[in-house]
């Protein structure tokens, strides 16, 4: 497995490899890697000639309040997971070359970003359409991976390479799980044991929604009036939303007609835990 920490070394290696004709598929991440990582990794394995990886917790799409400078990191660890993975190419920039002084260019995707996690992260869908759009540039993959547990990010970039042609295929790959149900994250790193068991309401949240769904409800309304009531009696947790939407606009559905995503934001302590599930 290589790795490159510069722009310059990376876009060597990939080009020796196209030069030979081969798929190039590749993984953006903040690294501190879990199952969810390395199920990306390995479906990309399957899917292209060659895998890439990127490792940067980028700094531009933390808000000033958000969690940047204790964001885990184990870049030991993560480099010996990727290469157990086969993965041929680590990238592993600092933010001075992806951001050094004097830059000022950002890609802003408009209407999708704006609810959910948009609303509530100003900026944050900047940031990441920003940074995935370099790494796009900077790798030149033919696919990329990217997992729904970020629904809306994922939709995020699909309206990116839509809008600005980026000659890319977008892969989604599903939500994996811990055995009780909780979506694997970097930051369930951050949860007392307690916390931990609480996490799980974001998941049960979803079972509910599921039910009422397959009993015939149609009133949304009703579905996340359920759905924070089962929340709220579980200690510590803060609702940031709850929004019942249409798949691929994200537009809040008053009456449930499917397709639709059930996604959710739960503050569980100080840390704040995402979920979704789609119905067809
Ligand atoms: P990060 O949170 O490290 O996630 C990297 C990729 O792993 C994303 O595509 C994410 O959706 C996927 N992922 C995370 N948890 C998952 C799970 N439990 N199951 C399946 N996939 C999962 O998302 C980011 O980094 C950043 O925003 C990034 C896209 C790298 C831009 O900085």
């Amino acid at each position: 497995m290589k790795t490159a920490s510069s722009k310059s070394e990376l876009r060597e290696i990939v080009r020796q490899w196209k030069r030979a004709g081969q798929i190039i598929g590749l993984v953006p991440t903040m690294g501190y890697f879990h199952k969810g990582h390395i199920s990306l990794m390995e479906r990309c394995r399957e899917l292209a000639d060659k895998v890439v990886v990127s490792i940067f917790v980028n700094p531009a799409q933390f808000g000033p309040e958000e969690d940047l400078d204790r964001y885990p990191r184990d870049i030991e660890r993560d480099l010996s997971l990727s290469k157990d993975a086969r993965v041929d190419l680590v990238f592993v920039p600092d933010a001075m070359e992806l951001y050094p002084p004097g830059f000022q260019t950002w890609v802003v995707v408009e209407e999708v970003s704006q609810g959910l996690c948009g609303a509530s992260r100003p900026g944050h869908f900047r940031g990441v359409a920003t940074i995935v759009a370099k790494l796009f540039n900077i790798v030149q993959p033919d696919l990329a991976l990217f997992g729904e547990k970020d629904y809306q990010q994922l939709q995020v970039i699909r309206q990116m390479v839509r809008d600005l042609d980026f000659p890319v295929e977008v892969v989604g790959h599903p939500t994996v799980r811990e055995v009780d149900g909780l979506a694997m994250s970097s930051r369930n790193s951050y949860l007392s044991p307690s916390q931990r068991q609480t996490a799980l309401c974001l998941k049960e949240a979803l079972d509910l929604a599921e039910e009422m769904i397959h009993k015939g409800e149609q009133d949304a309304e009703i579905i996340k009036k359920e759905m924070a009531g089962l929340i709220q009696g579980y200690p510590e947790t803060r609702i940031d939303y709850i929004v019942i939407a249409e798949p691929d606009t994200l537009t809040p559905m008053e009456r449930v007609d499917l397709p639709a995503i059930v996604a959710l934001a739960v503050f569980v302590g100080e840390t704040r835990l995402i979920d979704n599930r789609l119905f067809h």
